[in-house]
């Protein structure tokens, strides 16, 4: 169906003006090759000898000044909330989600409204644009075979996943027309990605519909709740235990604003704080009693 990631204006892909380049393929010819040399690679934290209590590393920053917007302030196109929110709330994760409807076409379609929000049991959110009314394929076919499989989108098939968002007819599967590998799942109907490195064989638990907070009786979007039941992992991605992919391996493609998309190459990491160690520091003590004490 129509690509309507904006929550109105739903298959007006015109109106929505995604792309700011009117000839995407000159502006992309001026620019560098994607880096296939570029290796994932862990570098320091941007201040290593950062102390508790020092805050931003620049703080000359706290001068400037923040721009406040009323999402429904008179005259503000409703669609530059859909704007501001994918540009600001980045990156986000795609969940490219095959599905099969009720008559067994194959539906393939990413969504970047999308995480997991729980492992026991592992739960994932899925947003898609529309209501019940007019749903988009993927959700019709959640809804009606309460089955799909979640595949992570990486850098070596992006240009195949971004294609299967095209505004295809009900009936019209997208796999051919993306060149990807169906394999088959374990507990659900729908294919997963075989060139996917990680795949989740999920159920529907529920959904639910939302309604423009402006035009009142207008369904602008659904959450669904899914359940992982089965995870897939390409071997040489995964370790020994089952517990940990590797992002060397899995070089995921996250959903930046715009027609933007953004790479996984570099990292850092920060352990993660314990207060009764900490607070053996006085200084970290003094820190932690002031909020106590109410200074
Ligand atoms: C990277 C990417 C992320 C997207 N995220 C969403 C999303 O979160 N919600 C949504 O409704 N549409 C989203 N879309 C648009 C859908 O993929 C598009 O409408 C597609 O045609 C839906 O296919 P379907 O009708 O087969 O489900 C996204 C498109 C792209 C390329």
């Amino acid at each position: 169906m129509a690509d309507s990631s904006a929550p109105l204006q739903e298959g007006a892909e015109a109106t929505v003006k995604r792309n700011p380049h009117p000839d995407f393929k000159a502006v992309e010819a001026s620019r560098p090759p994607f880096d296939t040399s570029k290796h994932f690679n862990y570098t320091q934290t941007p201040k290593p000898d950062w102390k508790p209590g020092q805050g931003a590393n620049d703080s000359s920053k706290l001068q400037e000044t923040h721009r406040e917007i009323d999402p429904f302030a008179p005259g503000r196109p409703l669609i530059n909330n859909y704007k501001l929110l994918i540009s600001g709330v980045i990156p986000r994760p795609i969940g490219f989600i095959s599905t099969l409807s009720h008559d067994g076409t194959a539906n393939l379609a990413p969504y970047s409204f999308f995480n997991v929000i729980s492992h026991n049991p592992p739960l994932f959110i899925l947003g898609v644009s529309g209501g019940y009314q007019q749903p988009k394929d993927t959700l019709a076919n959640l809804i009606e075979t309460k089955e799909c499989v979640i595949n992570m989108i990486s850098e070596e098939f992006i240009e195949a996943a971004n294609y299967t968002a095209l505004n295809s007819p009900p009936g019209v599967s997208e796999w051919p027309l993306s060149g990807l590998t169906p394999a088959k799942s374990k507990l659900v109907k729908p294919d997963r990605v075989q060139e996917a490195i990680f795949s989740v064989e999920a159920k529907l638990v529920e959904t639910r519909e939302w309604e423009s907070k402006v035009e009142p009786g207008r369904r602008t979007g659904v959450l669904a709740i899914i359940e992982g039941v089965k995870f897939w992992v390409r071997e040489d991605a995964v370790n020994e235990e089952g517990s940990l992919i590797d992002p060397a391996v899995l070089k995921p493609i996250s959903r930046l604003g715009g027609i933007a998309y953004g790479r996984v190459t570099e990292s850092f990491e920060l352990p993660r704080p314990d207060y009764d160690q900490e607070t053996k520091d006085p200084n970290i003590a003094k820190l932690a009693k002031l909020e106590a004490d109410g200074q």
